[in-house]
């Protein structure tokens, strides 16, 4: 009999978990599980469902092997999506792949619970009697112990059945055009409540990612993995933080900082020293780094504990996106009246997510001082959470006073610059290292000032 997974949430997350499970070969070269896609009736779920079912990856990519892996599982038979959670009575593994948030708009921080703790709670009552519940969801320290063994236990003493596994092991994906590769092809940590549990994780684990080539590494506790994606993640965050006041001083000393950087990466040891960009976006960094306070406060029962690095590297990752709209602000003289067109508006090249994007930041304030704005992205059709619809195409420079060039999508690289702009003149600035050098002296040849956030003034305009 086959085994059977339940991935609970089809998001970025869940649906690429899905279908990288859908692929799983087990013994001769038959499918290792049967995967059951499980999302809320709600509209949002039922369009990720029914999508999935269609053999349609649900959000816009550019990773061709997933849209063809997403065919083929929705035409193996061995994946289906539902929003029907009692389908978890078959599943000897649930993949937890729901969302946890955080309240940023209280005076502290607080921790959204509720919603996790139903989803955990629906596996109580429904999932097999001993299966595994692996937690991918990214959450504070200390949850699974503290808050998702606890339901799991009185579920199962409830219903009077054999207890569940327990395992935790944290999501690396990184939507983007190896995106299933992320999940695939990648090192991966796990952890769990106990030896079995652990046991049972790494055995699943096995068998959905390349682990020859890139081995399992086992934490001593959900605790202690918990712990590592916080960290991971607020570690990244404050090593983009940290190069933005570097940006600043290199546009004003007339230094390029890319050229700077591309010197020190060759140590070894700072080969990851970030570069300075337009903000930080997406569900991930722009909340995990909070997530070990907050465990302090509500998970774990040490009180406030102070985290002033973190604190301080997502303040400054948020208003990095006001940064080149202060640069437009000077070189206009004014923003009221003033019209820009901004170009990318997910929160990373070759993605079509725009949750927390830096450009939803710039939109806001500049539309608060009296500009108009103009969105371009060519994977988003509509904003939802400005809601409001983006133009796909890019094809002529539009009339406006300012361009903005704020996610380095490919599309934005193969602009022609002298075609594109038709003999106008606006302002160009580079706020993500998006275009090349060849395209940012034809602009400034064809009279554009130009900007290039890191780097300066690369023409003031009068250079034609
Ligand atoms: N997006 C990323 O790149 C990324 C990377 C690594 C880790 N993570 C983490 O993975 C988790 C999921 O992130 P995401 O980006 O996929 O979120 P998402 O919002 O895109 O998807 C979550 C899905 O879960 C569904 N859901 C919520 N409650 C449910 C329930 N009770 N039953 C069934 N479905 C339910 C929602 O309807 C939604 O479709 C988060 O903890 C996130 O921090 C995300």
């Amino acid at each position: 009999m086959n085994t059977v997974v339940c991935v609970q949430g089809l998001g970025f997350v869940g649906s690429a978990m899905a279908i990288a499970c859908a692929r799983a070969v087990g013994n001769l070269g038959a499918p290792a599980f049967e995967v059951i896609g499980i999302d809320l009736p709600n509209e949002q779920g039922k369009a990720r469902i029914d999508s999935l079912n269609r053999g349609e990856f649900p959000f816009a990519s550019t990773d061709s092997s997933l849209i063809e892996e997403t065919r083929r599982a929705a035409h193996r038979g061995n994946f289906k999506a539902t929003s029907d959670s009692t389908v978890m009575k078959r599943a000897d593994i649930v993949v937890v792949d729901v969302p946890l948030d955080i309240d940023f708009d209280q005076p502290t921080p607080k921790l959204v619970l509720t919603p996790f703790e139903r989803a955990i709670a629906t596996i109580g009552e429904h999932a097999k009697p001993g299966a595994l519940v692996v937690v991918e969801t990214t959450v504070p320290p200390g949850t699974c112990e503290n808050v998702v063994l606890p339901i799991l236990r009185q579920s199962a003493e409830r219903r009077g059945i054999q207890p569940f596994a327990l395992a935790h092991s944290y999501e690396r994906v990184m939507p983007g055009e190896h995106y299933l590769e992320s999940i695939t092809s990648f090192w991966r940590a796990y952890s769990g409540i106990d030896d079995d549990s652990a046991r049972r994780c790494e055995e699943f684990l096995t068998k959905v990612i390349d682990t020859a080539n890139y081995p399992l590494k086992r934490l001593s506790s959900p605790t202690a993995s918990e712990t590592a994606k916080v960290l991971e993640n607020a570690y990244r965050a404050t090593n983009i933080a940290f190069i933005d006041e570097w940006g600043r001083f290199a546009e004003k000393a007339n230094v390029d900082l890319y050229e700077v950087i591309d010197a020190i990466r060759v140590r070894p040891t700072h080969n990851n020293i970030r570069q300075p960009g337009f903000g930080v976006g997406g569900y991930c960094l722009t909340k995990d780094p909070e997530f070990a306070a907050i465990a302090a406060r509500e998970v774990l029962g040490l009180g406030n504990q102070d985290f002033p690095m973190s604190e301080l590297a997502m303040r400054i990752n948020r208003d990095m996106p006001l940064h080149p709209l202060r640069l437009i602000d000077a070189n206009l003289g004014g923003l009221h009246g003033k019209s820009i067109a901004l170009a990318g508006i997910s929160y990373r090249q070759d993605v079509a997510d725009t949750r927390y994007s830096p450009s939803q930041t710039f939109v806001e304030s500049a539309e608060r001082e009296g500009a108009t704005i103009h969105c371009f992205d060519p994977l988003v059709q509509h904003w939802d959470e400005l809601d409001r619809p983006v133009l796909n195409e890019m094809h002529q420079c539009p009339d406006v006073h300012a361009v903005v060039f704020a996610v380095p999508h490919r599309e934005f690289r193969a602009i022609e610059p002298h075609a594109w702009l038709g003999g106008k003149t606006p302002l160009i600035v580079d706020a993500n290292d998006c275009l090349s050098a060849e395209q940012l002296g034809a602009f400034a040849a064809a009279g554009c000032g130009v900007h290039k956030v890191g780097r300066g003034l690369v023409s003031d305009g009068a250079g034609a």
